[in-house]
C-alpha cells in the first residue's frame, strides 16, 4: 500500500537505507509517501547493515540495481571508499548521505547539510548572509552544518562544543570557508550577543531526556534565531525557553525533511513533495 502505483511489481525501483541502527528510521516512510505522492514506481526499505558489510552492501546496490540508497549512522565516512565518485560537497565534509546509482557508476553526495540550511530558509526565513552563528556542538552533525553555513555567506562562526580541543579543531576546518572560532560552553555566556542565530548540533534533549539543555536558557536573548536539529520532541525545551524569552524557534524536523527532499530531488530529477513528506513523518512523531 507503500508504493505510488499500488504495488511492488517486476517494474518497481529499488531505494533504500543503510545504517546500525535502522529499525526507527523514518526515511522509509517519509521517501515510500513521496514516491506515492510523486506517482513514481518505487519503494524504499531499511537495511540493518552491521559493521564490516558495508563493502558488501554497497557491492549490492549495484549488483541488485537499486537507484539510490541513503547512508546514515556509523556508516556515513567509511562509505567513500566503496564508491566510483564523491560529490565535491561531500568529499569537503568528509561525509557521504546519500548515493545516486547511475547506470552502475555509485555516485555520493551530502544532503544532510545543504538540507539543514534549505530548512532554515523555507521554514524560518532566515538568509544567513552576513551573519554571525554560534554552532553548538563539533561532531558530525555540526561539520555538515557549519560547512554548509559558511559556504551560504556565513561571516562568522562560534563553535562551542563540552570538549574546547574538538571545537578549536572543527573551528579550523571551518575557518577555510569563514571566520571561525572555536570556544568552550561556559565561553557562550559571554559571546552569544554577538550571534543572530545559535544553531545546537548536540543530542542534548532528545527523547527521553526532554528536560536536558544544552546552555543556560538565561543566556538567550530576543534578538536572536534559536535553532534545534533534535526533532524528538518536535519543541525541545531549549526551543520552549527561547520562545519564553522572545526569541524566533527554528525546530528539526525541516533538516530531516529537507535532506530527504534533496536525495528524493537526486534520486528522480523531479521536486519533492515537501510538504507531504513532513506531514507524513509529523504525524508519526506527534502523541495521537
Ligand atoms: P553527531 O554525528 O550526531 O554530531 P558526534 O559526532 O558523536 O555526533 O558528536 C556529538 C556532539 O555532541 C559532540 O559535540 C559532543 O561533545 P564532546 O565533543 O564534548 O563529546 C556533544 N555532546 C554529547 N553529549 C553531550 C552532553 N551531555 N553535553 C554537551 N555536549 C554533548
Amino acid at each position: 500500500a507503500v508504493v505510488g502505483t499500488g504495488g511492488i511489481d517486476t517494474a518497481t525501483v529499488m531505494y533504500g537505507v543503510f545504517g546500525d541502527p535502522v529499525a526507527h528510521s523514518k526515511s522509509p516512510l517519509m521517501l515510500n509517501r513521496a514516491f506515492e505522492v510523486a506517482g513514481i514506481n518505487a519503494a524504499y526499505a531499511a537495511f540493518h547493515i552491521r559493521p564490516g558489510t558495508l563493502q558488501d552492501a554497497v557491492r549490492g546496490i549495484r549488483a541488485l540495481g537499486f537507484r539510490g540508497v541513503n547512508v546514515t549512522i556509523p556508516h556515513k565516512l567509511e562509505v567513500i571508499d566503496y564508491l566510483d565518485e564523491i560529490d565535491e560537497h561531500a568529499r569537503a565534509i568528509g561525509a557521504v548521505n546519500t548515493i545516486v546509482n547511475a547506470e552502475g557508476k555509485l555516485k555520493g553526495y551530502n544532503t544532510d547539510g545543504i538540507g539543514y540550511v534549505r530548512s532554515l530558509k523555507e521554514e524560518a526565513g532566515f538568509d544567513i548572509q552576513g551573519k554571525t552563528v554560534i554552532l553548538l556542538g563539533a561532531g558530525g552533525a555540526a561539520r555538515g552544518i557549519g560547512y554548509a553555513l559558511a559556504k551560504e555567506g556565513a561571516s562568522r562562526i562560534i563553535v562551542a562544543n563540552r570538549t574546547v580541543s574538538k571545537a578549536e579543531e572543527l573551528a579550523s576546518y571551518l575557518d577555510g570557508f569563514t571566520r571561525s572560532e572555536g570556544i568552550g560552553l561556559d565561553a557562550v555566556k559571554s559571546r552569544i550577543h554577538e550571534a543572530e542565530l545559535l544553531v545546537h548540533t548536540t543530542k542534548v534533549g532528545m527523547h527521553p531526556k526532554v528536560e536536558d539543555i544544552p546552555i543556560e536558557p538565561e543566556l538567550i536573548h530576543p534578538g536572536l534565531l534559536v535553532s534545534d536539529i533534535v526533532y524528538n520532541p518536535l519543541e525541545t525545551r531549549l526551543l520552549r525557553e527561547a520562545k519564553a524569552r522572545g526569541a524566533s524557534v527554528h525546530g528539526g524536523l525541516g533538516m530531516f525533511i529537507y535532506q530527504g527532499a534533496y536525495a528524493f530531488e537526486y534520486w528522480t530529477g523531479q521536486p519533492a513533495p515537501v510538504e507531504a513528506m513532513r506531514a507524513v513523518v509529523q504525524r508519526s512523531l506527534s502523541p495521537e
